[in-house]
């Protein structure tokens, strides 16, 4: 894995982030199958070993900027949003970053979001991808709602950042990887690289217990047929087409 520049407009970039991920760059992509790299369009990383094309994260073009730009009314009753409460927008810390798409749609109704991200290859990607919507006015103000955090967040959310940093948290929302799959079923190209860079997320129980006690809600998202996370029963689920959310009221009280 190297950081890729072949242009020297990008130089400058690349020798920051190449340090600050500790990641080498070169100029060479021999004998490299997998690359970040900056590009006109953004930070992208590439794998030709999955032969999945380049994972370039973009709120600004594409299905979700689509439906960001078109929500309704009634756009607090999809699903997700149901299950966060988006009416009352609560302070959300979104434990399970990604590709930032769940967070995304939380922050343009209105939440407060926390993003964490433990892989440092993901976090790049998605800080490149927050930074260009900022600069877009579309986006402006849904990025104003959105901090991203490098770390994980068993660590983080044990510990006293939130309190010392004056945060209150109203919802976690953990979406982690999602175990086994049924064979035929097609996995996203994107999903691919993403199950790649941090494989299979085994500890996503001991990171709900420790939501449990932080929260006075904690909403996982789940395939519509899986098992629940724990053994602890979820207080209410909304349910869609192939995901369910499991909503679990802690005894936390603010
Ligand atoms: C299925 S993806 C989340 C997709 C996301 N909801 C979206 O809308 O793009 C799961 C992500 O959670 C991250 N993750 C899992 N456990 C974590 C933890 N304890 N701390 C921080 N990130 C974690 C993984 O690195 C992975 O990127």
């Amino acid at each position: 894995m190297i950081f890729l520049c072949q242009h020297n407009q990008f130089i400058q970039q690349t020798k920051r982030l190449s340090e600050q991920l500790n990641i080498p760059w070169s100029d060479q992509i021999t004998g490299h199958s997998c690359f970040l790299s900056f590009t006109e369009t953004g930070l992208s990383y590439c794998d030709n070993e999955l032969d999945c094309g380049n994972l370039l994260i973009d709120f600004n073009h594409g299905k979700l900027a689509h439906r960001i730009q078109n929500q309704h009314d009634n756009h607090h009753k999809q699903p997700l949003a149901k299950a966060i409460g988006t009416k009352k927008r609560p302070i959300v810390v979104d434990a399970t970053g990604g590709l930032g798409k769940d967070a995304f749609i939380l922050a343009s109704l209105g939440c407060q979001v926390t993003i964490i991200e433990r892989s440092p290859i993901l976090y790049a990607l998605l800080f490149d991808a927050l930074k260009r919507a900022q600069q877009d006015l579309s986006t402006e103000s849904i990025v104003k709602n959105i901090q991203l955090i490098n770390a994980d967040s068993k660590q983080l959310i044990a510990s006293d950042f939130f309190l010392l940093n004056n945060q209150a948290i109203d919802v976690i929302y953990m979406d982690p990887m999602y175990p086994k799959r049924n064979k035929s079923a097609k996995v996203k190209k994107e999903m691919q690289i993403i199950q790649k860079l941090v494989g299979k997320d085994e500890d996503s129980a001991d990171l709900f217990e420790i939501c449990l006690n932080i929260a006075t809600k904690v909403v996982v998202k789940r395939p519509k047929t899986a098992q629940p996370i724990t053994q602890k029963k979820a207080d209410y689920n909304v349910v869609n087409k192939n995901t369910r959310y499991d909503v679990y009221l802690g005894t936390v009280r603010t």
